[in-house]
């Protein structure tokens, strides 16, 4: 559900234009070093939360920009976060199928929510949470919808209806109704306190990624894999509008605080602005290089915040549309070609370790110095048990049996995602140039 008043009369209490908002907007929030996989807007309009590949989750003041606190409470990838509508909690998910709640006061680093909790068998995507912030709901590709309480956090229920992982979830105001939408192409609604399904309100030939849900305009849009984008009346399920593009899957989807307009962001970096009123795209752009997975709008609807394959969140200014100047982005030295193994490198690990001496924000220690390394040793690194408890020296020998065997296989239990390197020529080649590129 979107803000509703409380968001809209705290951002006007700051007592200025949107115009003049505008311009101390920040053009990017850089700070994650992984992709932005979720963005979200405090209730009162005050800060920014998003999640990342690189497993954490940053809480930023608005407008300025300003990091907060960095939580690192995730095995894998974070997803989504959603804060308490008193803006004093946040719940985020991830790919570790965890659901961690944060206390949001305080600055710096947290390593310890005030609950984790654990239910889903697979990842989750998506948390919504109910308005009176006393209950969170997941979408989980197990196939199920998780019901949690949030005071105090505990497991209520899971639901089960679905044909295949669940993508999204959006609770209403009260708490009472939820809409779930999965890869079955359905958009289910279920009676909360009841915990049963009361029937399917959208059959789509293709899976379903993201939804919103405006109860007081009585319509539900939705963002599917084939490209659709739809506004349904929520009572009938007749489609009231709808839009294509090139086939390419719409990923995410945000609402504006005052309800008037929806944007989706689609694989191929373009975001669509639609005015849910007149059933038109207002603006059509090229955002981002590579797909979007996270959008929001900015507390008073004056820009648009943009996330995805960077490891940066894009601001775009709406009235009138301005483009972000862009980010300083890395280029090779020299434009030397690339050799086998950098190129294993630069496509496998690069996302996840650097080769300097700093971790910078990556899911996985820096691998600078490797070679001869014990495992498990980079000083302020939060390791997994899994490789701070062996007996074990990083070698060519042990890095190409990781890969070779997977790094599940070969260190059970360790928070790196399973890979295998089948090939064996490019295990060589890529242990090759982590000899040179790491010393
Ligand atoms: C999606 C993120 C991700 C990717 C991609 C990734 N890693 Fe990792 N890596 C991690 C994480 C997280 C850890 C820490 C694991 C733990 O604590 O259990 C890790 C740990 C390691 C370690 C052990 C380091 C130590 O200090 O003990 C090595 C070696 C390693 N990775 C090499 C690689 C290489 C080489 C690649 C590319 C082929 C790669 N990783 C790709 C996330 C990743």
């Amino acid at each position: 559900m979107r803000l509703g008043a409380a968001g809209l009369i705290a951002a006007a209490a700051l007592g200025c234009t949107a115009g003049a908002w505008a311009a101390e907007l920040p053009e990017h929030l850089t700070g994650h070093g992984g992709p932005v996989k979720g963005i979200t807007v405090a209730p009162a309009g005050d800060r920014v939360a998003t999640a990342s590949f690189d497993y954490s989750v940053i809480v930023r003041s608005w407008p300025s920009g300003v990091e907060q606190s960095i939580l690192y409470g995730h095995d894998a990838a974070a997803n989504a976060v959603a804060f308490t509508p008193d803006g004093r909690h946040l719940v985020t998910v991830g790919d570790d199928g965890l659901v961690l709640v944060w206390p949001t006061g305080g600055s710096g680093e947290r390593r310890e929510p005030l609950a984790r909790l654990t239910g889903h068998q697979g990842k989750i995507l998506q948390v919504a949470v109910s308005m009176d912030g006393g209950l969170a709901a997941t979408a989980s590709w197990d196939g199920k919808v998780g019901l949690w309480s949030l005071n105090p956090p505990a497991p209520l229920a899971m639901l089960e209806g679905h044909q295949g992982p669940v993508n999204a979830v959006v609770l209403s105001d009260d708490g009472t109704r939820l809409y779930s939408a999965g890869y079955d192409g359905t958009v289910r609604l279920w009676n909360v306190p009841e915990r049963r399904e009361v029937r399917t309100l959208v059959r789509h030939g293709f899976g379903i990624n993201v939804i919103a849900v405006d109860e007081v305009a009585g319509q539900l849009t939705y963002g599917a894999l084939d490209g659709g984008m739809r506004v349904v009346d929520l009572a009938s399920g007749e489609v009231r509008t709808g839009f294509e593009h090139d086939r390419t899957p719409i990923l995410a989807l945000a609402e504006s605080h005052d309800g008037r307009r929806i944007a989706f962001g689609d694989g191929h970096g373009v975001v669509t602005v639609v005015d849910t009123a007149l059933g038109q795209v207002t603006q059509d752009f090229p955002a981002a290089r590579g797909p979007i997975w996270a959008l929001a709008f900015g507390p008073r609807d004056e820009s648009l915040l943009v996330g995805g394959l960077g490891s940066s969140v894009a601001v775009w200014p709406l009235d009138p549309l301005r483009r972000p100047s862009d980010v300083a982005t890395r280029t090779r030295a020299g434009g030397a070609p690339m050799t086998n193994g950098e190129r294993q490198f630069e496509r496998k690990c690069r996302i996840c370790h650097t080769l300097s001496r700093d971790t910078a924000r990556r899911a996985g220690p820096t691998l600078h110095g490797l070679m001869g390394r014990r495992a498990g040793t980079v000083d302020g690194y939060p390791y997994s048990g899994a490789l701070t408890g062996i007996d074990l020296v990083w070698t060519a020998e042990t890095v190409d049996q990781l890969f070779e065997q997977g790094p599940e296989n070969f260190v059970p239990g360790t928070k790196m995602p399973l890979q295998k390197m089948t090939n064996a020529r490019d295990r060589a080649d890529l242990i090759e140039y982590l000899k040179s590129a790491t010393r």
